[in-house]
């Protein structure tokens, strides 16, 4: 059976994709995560198995130890998702996404060009295109890379080393650039489940300056279909935009989501708005269609409204992350802290 290596398997996307990958039973899947403030293993309850779903507690950033992932399972292909993730936090503190994002990424492609992987799936983001004017046409795979925050940088210097090590020693690499995903398992410091999980406890609903910013959102199902069609069928050296042809105002999303939990409008505040916040993304994903039979199956009105159910109906994880309990589940199942 084919053995992935999955960076980032305890994250949002990466544990859905883990969860997705897992239940088609395909692939021998090791999961290497850091557990940082944004890991979960609570996301992968009843996944692991130790046998076919394997998780390492480990970075990215430790040369040594990737080394010995790579020899002893025998990884076949690399789903590359771990990274800081979080446009305010690295606007608060860039250095830790140069180390994870920038240098990690470098570290991980010099142990599987080591490894002779046969294929290094680089997951990247439409950040690193900058922003959109209200009439701009959405970003192609041809668009020049503008990245405005610490975050999109961190990420487009990856997607550059990835262009090196294809173009300087040949390595089989494939990069995808997605928009704003949405689904199970989002860490609630991104917007829409901290709307959600604030709206169903009645707190204000902080909306970014005048809440006019537009994002296009993608159900998380529907990009990580993608990155499995990339690994299947992506031409190396080549970059896919996944997007979901659903581009809302922020101020649009929260409402739907007030109207969903029944909260009330006036936890609305309009607070200072994020520093050189990006007005627009919108994705042109033509190229993954024609390419890669890659189709977007959720709608956002759907795919917003089993998000909301989702939330309300897994009281035990959302309290569990509200507090930070999360963070001991690893001790707990495996005996030694992190
Ligand atoms: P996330 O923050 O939820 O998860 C990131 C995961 O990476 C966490 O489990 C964390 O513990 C792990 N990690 C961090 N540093 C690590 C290290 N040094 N070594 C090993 N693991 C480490 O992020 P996400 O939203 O799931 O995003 C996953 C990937 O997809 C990222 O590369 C991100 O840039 C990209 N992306 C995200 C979105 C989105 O809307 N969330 C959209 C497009 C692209
Ligand atoms: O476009 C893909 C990117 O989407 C990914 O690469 C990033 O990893 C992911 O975090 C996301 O970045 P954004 O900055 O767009 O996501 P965030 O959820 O932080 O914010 C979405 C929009 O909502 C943005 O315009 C800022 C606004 N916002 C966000 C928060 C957290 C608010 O108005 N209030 C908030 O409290």
């Amino acid at each position: 059976m084919t053995t992935l290596l999955i960076t980032g398997g305890a994250g949002f996307i990466g544990s859905n994709l883990v969860r997705m990958v897992a239940s088609a039973g395909q692939y021998r899947l090791i999961i290497l995560d850091a557990l940082t403030y944004a890991g979960n293993l609570e996301n992968l309850s009843g996944v692991i198995d130790g046998t076919n779903v394997v998780f390492i507690h480990g970075s990215i950033n430790d040369g040594d130890l990737l080394k010995r992932v790579f020899s002893d399972y025998s990884i076949d292909a690399v789903l590359h998702l771990a990274a800081e993730s979080h446009v305010d936090r690295s606007i608060a503190s860039a250095a830790p996404f140069i180390e994870t994002n920038v240098t990690g990424t470098l570290c991980l492609l010099e142990a599987a060009r080591a490894a002779s992987v046969g294929r290094f799936v680089h997951v990247s983001t439409d950040e690193v295109y900058g922003t959109l004017g209200p009439d701009d046409a959405p970003f192609t795979e041809e668009t020049p890379l503008q990245p405005n925050s610490p975050y999109s940088a961190s990420k487009a210097a990856s997607d550059l080393l990835v262009r090196a090590f294809v173009h300087t020693y040949g390595m089989d690499c494939v990069t995808t650039r997605c928009s704003n995903n949405y689904g199970p398992y989002q860490f609630p410091e991104k917007l829409i489940p901290l709307m959600t999980l604030n709206a169903l406890e009645g707190k204000s609903l902080p909306v970014y300056g005048d809440g006019r910013q537009v994002r296009d959102w993608l159900h998380v199902e529907d990009h990580c279909r993608g990155i499995m069609l990339a690994l299947e069928h992506g031409r190396s050296g080549e970059v896919y935009n996944f997007g979901g042809y659903g581009e809302r105002f922020n101020i649009d999303i929260v409402h739907r989501i007030i109207e969903l939990t029944g909260a009330d409008t006036s936890l609305i505040a309009h607070v200072t708005d994020r520093p050189g916040h990006d007005r627009r993304y919108a994705i042109d994903p033509r190229k993954a269609t024609s390419e890669l039979g890659w189709q977007p199956v959720h709608s956002v009105e759907e795919g917003l409204a089993a998000t909301i159910d989702w939330y309300r109906n897994h009281s035990a994880w959302c309290e569990s992350v509200r507090s930070g309990a999360y963070l001991e589940y690893y001790a707990k199942h495996y005996g030694t802290s992190l």
